[in-house]
């Protein structure tokens, strides 16, 4: 398949994006919520796959087994600003989700989120990861993502994420803005990709509390069994290898799944600077990451 040109970053309200988030704006601004509609919000590369696919089998796991092996994740939690004009739109994929609760995926800021969400009082869960190790496995994403922007090279891509020129903006504006609007909207449920690395069991009480939902605890070792890191990574259905435009020959989708690995791709000059001006951009918040376990 031959694919357009790797896309410019431009600044959309404030926010740096590329326009398959925003071309479908004015229809996914306008799109309408259902009271029981999940949103699963993110910035990218902080679990996002792995929470959309905890939810699906907690809800379809039994009920529809083929959902399991036939659609991948991307599919059955649609993204909701995704837009290829004359191709696809996320918003029309979630408007033609035939299930419910309809799993609905998205990496806009907070004040991007459609109106909607917020008059029909739905439950989101958003996820966030530390800022490490989100630029590491944002860099090899779009190394092996042929519609993001040209990565360029490590240390200018550290850059331009300090200086949150991303799609999706600034990781710091990102996870603070959510952040603040969780302490005044109880049907946000803030969790953090090192919790459920160390201690998915707990995690998982927290989602099913938060869902009002309660498996049995042999639904939720299934739940847990498939959903581990090596089990995605072997499923076509949740693994990535069904997107035509992710190229697993640089990366793969499912690459590591680790706390720490930033590690392994910061020199220590990197680190020094990166962590002083971390504590810049985090002075006026009170949350708090953890870079190692
Ligand atoms: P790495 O690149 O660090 O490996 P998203 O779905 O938001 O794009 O996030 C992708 C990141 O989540 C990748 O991180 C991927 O490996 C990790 N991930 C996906 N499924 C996971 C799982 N079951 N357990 C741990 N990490 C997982």
């Amino acid at each position: 398949m031959d694919l357009p040109p790797r896309p410019e970053l431009f600044d959309f309200h404030g926010v740096s994006m590329i326009p398959c988030f925003t071309d479908n704006w004015e229809n996914y601004q306008n799109f309408q919520a259902r009271p029981d509609d999940i949103l699963i919000a993110t910035y990218p590369k902080a679990g996002t796959t792995w929470v959309s696919y905890i939810l699906d089998l907690l809800y379809f796991r039994e009920s529809l087994e083929d959902r399991q092996t036939t659609i991948p994740i991307y599919e059955r939690v649609p993204f909701l600003e995704i837009c290829v004009p004359g191709l696809f739109s996320g918003k029309d994929q979630v408007d033609n989700l035939t299930t419910s609760p309809r799993l609905i995926k998205t990496h806009l800021p907070v004040q991007f989120v459609p109106k909607s969400f917020w008059e029909q009082n739905c439950r989101i869960v958003y996820v966030a990861r530390n800022a490490k190790d989100s630029v590491v496995s944002f860099f090899h994403f779009d190394r092996m993502n042929k519609a993001q922007p040209e990565p360029g090279d490590w240390s200018s891509y550290l850059k331009r994420f300090m200086d949150g020129k991303m799609v999706f903006g600034s990781w710091y504006e990102h996870v603070k803005g959510w952040w603040e609007k969780q302490k005044s909207h109880p049907n946000i449920l803030y969790l953090f990709y090192e919790d459920l690395i160390e201690n998915t069991e707990e995690e998982l009480d927290k989602l099913c509390s938060f869902l009002g939902l309660s498996p049995s605890s042999e639904s939720k070792k299934q739940v847990m069994e498939k959903a581990l890191f090596d089990n995605m990574k072997n499923n076509k259905m949740a693994n990535g290898s069904a997107d035509a435009v992710l190229d697993f020959k640089i990366s793969p989708f499912m690459r590591k799944g680790k706390v720490g690995d930033w590690k392994n791709h910061f020199t220590v000059q990197q680190n020094e600077q990166f962590s002083e001006d971390y504590d810049k951009k985090m002075k006026d918040t009170d949350l708090q990451f953890r870079t190692v376990l």
